[in-house]
């Protein structure tokens, strides 16, 4: 049996060692990898040998990381920026595509944020215009930033982390956040439209709740015993990593990921 080594877990059915780190020789960039679900994803690409940059707007956090990383063995960088800024972010990838010896082989685009007020008839305006810009327009920014890199390499991959209110808008999440959950997977198909071509795959992830900083943004927190029923990031992370260790002619074009547990949330609807 011809075990590829994107498939480290096939290699003892076939009598061998399985590949460690089946990400050798890559570069990953993460965004929102200062906590939750992004900095378990850049543990888990740094720990299958990738080297990761890690984005975000505290240094603190993303500094923690890259420390753990290093620790461990691998290679972690903290790059500070606001996805926002369009500016900022062509600048950590090109300090990233620099740390990495040139390359960049995979984006991340985890970072998101919700608020408190998320009701059609009580979100502001500014918060709207916030979560957009965020959710929506810095994910944008990070593709663009990043796909000429890639179209060079003729090798690539962005993973963009949607939500199960990005399938269907969900009360408890809120409309804008919903909305551009939602938009994320129209960008994902646009990449895989237009960049298949050039090697480049988009994979957009539907998690359901996931217990991390994003859920004491609730405009009603869940207790404790509902957190408990939640998935942990580093499920999450080990779904992008099963994503990133695909061959280069497999695009896995969406992926949902939910909760065993189903929580009846009609208590938690925001006001
Ligand atoms: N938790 C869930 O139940 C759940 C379910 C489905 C999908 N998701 C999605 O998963 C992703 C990660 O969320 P999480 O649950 O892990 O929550 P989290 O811990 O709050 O992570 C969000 C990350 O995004 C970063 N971020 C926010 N605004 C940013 C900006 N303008 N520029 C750069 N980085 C920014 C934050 O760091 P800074 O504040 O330091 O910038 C933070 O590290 C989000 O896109 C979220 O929508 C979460």
């Amino acid at each position: 049996m011809d075990v590829p080594r994107q498939f480290p877990w096939l290699a003892p059915l076939a009598g061998g060692e399985p590949v460690s780190q089946p990400l050798a020789g890559q570069v990953a960039l993460v965004t929102g990898a200062g906590t939750g679900i992004g900095a378990a994803a850049a543990r888990a690409l740094a720990h299958a040998g990738a080297g990761v940059g890690l984005l975000g707007r505290r240094p603190q956090p993303l500094e923690q990381v890259a420390a753990e990383i290093v620790q461990a063995g691998g290679q972690g960088w903290a790059l500070p920026a606001d996805v926002t800024n369009l500016a900022a972010v062509e600048a950590a990838v090109a300090r990233c595509q620099a740390l990495g010896a040139g390359r960049l082989d995979l984006l991340v685009n985890n970072a998101g944020i919700n608020t408190k007020y998320r009701s059609l008839d009580n979100i502001s305006a500014a918060d709207w215009s916030r979560v957009v810009d965020i959710n929506l327009n810095g994910a944008y920014w990070c593709v663009r930033a990043v796909l000429p890199v890639m179209r060079q390499q003729g090798f690539g991959l962005i993973v963009n982390v949607s939500s199960g209110a990005g399938l269907r808008p969900s009360h408890v999440s809120g409309v804008a956040y919903s909305a551009t959950k939602t938009a994320l997977a129209s960008l994902n198909g646009s990449i895989n439209q237009e960049e298949r071509r050039n090697g480049i795959r988009a994979c957009v992830v539907y998690p359901g709740e996931v217990d991390t900083p994003m859920i004491d943004d609730r405009t009603v927190v869940p207790s404790a015993a509902a957190r408990a029923t939640m998935m942990r990031p580093e499920d999450v992370a080990q779904a992008i990593l099963f994503i990133a260790t695909m061959p280069a002619r497999v695009i896995v074009e969406e992926l949902v990921i939910r909760p065993t547990t189903v929580r009846d949330r009609s208590n938690e609807l925001p006001a």
